[in-house]
Formats: structure tokens, sequence, C-alpha cells
């Protein structure tokens, strides 16, 4: 078994590790990532692509927004297309001039990358046998296996940032955290194209067949999303079919200018709302989806893992430097408040936005007309009123991180 040291063990090198990693390095705070599968598989994962102001400061921060300011496009709105009548949530307007980029996270976790090894860190990808130990004490330690050679890493602190089906959470005893879920009836199917988005901006479409979003990476590839049924496979989707139903759920004048053309990925992804509480346990912290998931609806994924990365790396640095013993103990607090703000915010988008079929209304004690008409009148209210628009606009920009 070979021994290393460092201060701050990460597991994961999804966004939210190696975020963490690159802002530490930055200040001096020694650390080293352990992934499971190799950069390229991690490269290869298609994810959502909105970012909010306060993800876009980080990355500034991080010192790795050249190519994100360069290519990424400011969006300062979106439509809501409501039964085929189109809301602009005008985003500038009713935030006071915020607005989010868009700049697909896999090209925010190539930047992040290549960053880390320009600065030569360690990173052990395609890693194996990945154990926490003694995370309760004050020597916590990583065993892992890498190349064929056992190693253990010595360490400070465990950032856990390996995602929903990582080894983090589950190292907490389950007797020491609760977790709270919602899986929803349908999933979302997306298709990625080399053809110029539909609209400028992003449309999220509430019909009677289901929910559709039109969504883009640049101003040549499109993003594509169709509510399913969760018993629907891919396969039972040709891109003819896809389009197809795409230009049924597009408001008429956007499915008239629809540019069609060969998918370039195709894949099927359940929808879920998740939290783990505490978000720690002794010298272990749960960072992004390890700790939390929600339904992309709100475009919050990648913008929770990203303030989850602000928090801690606002409360290692005061420890590190001094200025506040056990600052860390403050983490799941702190970082707790903004995740349900953010959870409620996604379900809300999901429950507005989605055909439920005959689940809701008995979910909810009544019957499913009434409880259509209920939730029609909701979302009515909401986007014909400023007040309303406001409401949403505000918390799809981004509520602000808090204080540290
Ligand atoms: N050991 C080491 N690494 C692991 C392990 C393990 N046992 N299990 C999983 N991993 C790795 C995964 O291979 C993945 O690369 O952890 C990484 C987690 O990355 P993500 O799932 O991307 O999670 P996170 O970095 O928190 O990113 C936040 O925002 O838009 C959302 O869900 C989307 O990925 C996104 C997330
Ligand atoms: C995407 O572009 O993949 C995307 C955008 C907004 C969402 C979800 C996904 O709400």
């Amino acid at each position: 078994m070979q021994s290393i040291k460092t201060k701050v063990a990460i597991i994961g090198a999804g966004p939210s590790g190696l975020l963490l990693g690159q802002l530490l390095a930055n200040h001096g705070i020694d650390n080293v990532i352990i992934e499971r599968v190799s950069g390229d598989y991690v490269l290869g994962r298609i994810r959502a692509g909105i970012l909010e102001q306060g993800l876009v400061d980080l990355l500034r921060e991080a010192g790795v927004s050249k190519r994100m300011d360069e290519e990424g496009h400011i969006h300062d709105g979106f439509a809501i297309s409501y039964y085929g009548k189109s809301y602009r949530i005008d985003l500038n307007q009713l935030t006071d001039g915020k607005s989010v980029m868009c700049y697909g996270q896999t090209e925010v976790t190539r930047d992040l990358m290549d960053a880390r090894a320009d600065k030569g860190l360690s990173t052990y990808y395609s890693s194996k046998n990945v154990v926490l130990q003694d995370i309760e004490t004050a020597h916590p330690s990583v065993k892992f296996e890498h190349d064929g050679v056992s190693y253990c890493l010595e360490c400070d602190f465990i950032a856990g940032c390996d995602g929903f089906h990582g080894v983090s959470r589950k190292s907490i005893p389950e007797e020491k955290r609760q977790e709270f879920e919602r899986v929803y009836p349908f999933g979302w199917l997306g298709i990625l194209s080399d053809t110029p988005p539909v609209a400028d901006e992003l449309i999220y479409c509430k019909t009677e067949q289901g929910f559709a979003l039109a969504s883009m990476r640049s101003s040549t590839r499109s993003r594509y999303y169709l509510q399913v049924p969760l018993t629907d496979k891919v396969e039972d989707w040709s891109d003819q079919r896809f389009w197809n139903e795409l230009k049924n759920r597009l408001p008429s004048e956007s499915a008239d200018t629809l540019v069609t053309g060969p998918s370039i990925e195709k894949s099927i992804a359940p929808l879920r709302s998740f939290v783990c509480e505490p978000m720690q346990l002794g010298r272990l912290f749960l960072v992004g989806d390890s700790a939390h998931i929600v339904p992309p609806t709100g475009a919050k994924g990648l913008n929770l893992a990203a303030s989850d990365v602000a928090i801690l790396y606002g409360l290692l640095r005061k420890e590190y430097n001094g200025e506040e013993q056990n600052a860390t103990q403050r983490y799941s607090e702190l970082a707790l408040t903004r995740v349900w703000q953010a959870e409620r915010f996604s379900w809300w988008m999901s429950n507005m936005l989605h055909d439920f079929k005959d689940d809701a209304g008995e979910a909810n004690n009544m019957d499913q007309k009434t409880f259509e008409r209920f939730m029609k009148s909701e979302l009515d209210f909401y986007l014909s009123h400023e007040e309303g628009q406001k409401v949403i606009a505000t918390q799809y920009v981004g509520l602000p991180y808090p204080q540290i």
C-alpha cells in the first residue's frame, strides 16, 4: 500500500470536484481528486447548460472563464409556452438587470480539467474500490486502487463530490442521515443535433401532450427535450418521431421554423427531487449531486452544485487561514437553506409544466379534472401578472449565495 498525503481529498471529477479543487489550489490549499471513470468518459456525458450569475462569477474567480466569456451567450429572458400561448419571462427587467449564461456543462468541465492539468494537480482517473475511512476522526483517509497499485490518501477533510451514485453519501451511516425524495412518473427524452436553435432563447412548453423544452448549446447546436413515459425506450424514438412530436408541442410559429437534422445524442433521463440531511458528518462534506438531485425543469442541478462549492470553499479558506476555527462545521446548515429553495422551485416548475396523467389528482386527494383546473389557474396567475413573473425570474436567475 502506497501512502500519500494532501489537505483535501476530493472524490469525483465532475464539475463540483473540479471547481472545488481549482478554487482551493488557487489559495494554496493542496488537494487530490479520485475519480472512478476516465476523463474522456466524464466529458462524454451530456448535461444541462444554463449558468446562474453566481456560477459565472465563481468560474471567473477560479480563472477558468476565458472560453465561457468568449463562446457563451448571455440570455436576458426565456419563454413559457402555455397551451400554445407564449409568455416571455424578461429576466433582465424583472430582476433589475440579471441574466443567465448559456454554456454547456460539458464545456465547463473541459475548461476545469484543462486548468487542472495546466497546474499539474493530481487526479487519479479510473480508480477502483474507493473507500472512505475514519471520517468522524481528526485523521480521515481514502483507500483506493489505481493502475494495479493500492493507495491510502491521508487528509484533513474529504469532499464527497461523487454524484448521486457515489460512495460518499453511503459512507454516512444510515441512522445518521435522513433522505427526502420525490420520483416523478415520467422521464425526459433529450436529443442533441447540429442544427440552429429554433429561437434565440429557451422555450419551456406546457401542452396537452406533455412538456417540451427547446434549448441550445451554441448558434449551430440545439438541445431539445420531450416528456415521455418512463416505460419508453430510446429505440422507440426514431429521429423522425422525435421531430414530429416536438413540432406538436412547440408554439406554432416555432414549429413552422424548426430546422431538423440527424441526432448526435439521444437519451432518456428520469426525474427526481432528492435531499440528504445533514450534508456532512465529521470531516466528510457532501457537495453537489451526492447530496441532492433536482428535476432539470428549473435548470438548477449544476448551479446548486456550484453554490455548495462556494460555501465549502469559503469555509475551508477561513479554517486554513486561521480566521475561524471549525468554520466547516457550519457547512451543512448554510448549504441546506439554499438547497431547499432550489428544490422547491424545481419541484414547482415541474408540477406546473408536466402532464401528470391520472397520478396527481389522486395524490392530492381530489379527482384529476379538479386538480388540473387548480394547476391551470395557478400557472395562469403566475404568467399573466408581473408579480408572478417576478417570482419565477428571481428564482431562475438564482437566489444569492449565503454570506460566509
Ligand atoms: N469514486 C470516485 N468517483 C466517483 C465514484 C466513486 N465511488 N462514484 C462516482 N464518481 C464520480 C462520477 O464518475 C462522476 O464523474 O463522481 C463524479 C460526479 O459527477 P456529477 O455526477 O457530474 O456530479 P457533480 O460534480 O456534483 O455535478 C453536479 O449538476 O447538472 C447537474 O446532475 C448534473 O452532473 C451534474 C451536477
Ligand atoms: C439544457 O440545455 O440541457 C437544459 C436547459 C434548461 C433546463 C434543462 C436543460 O431547464
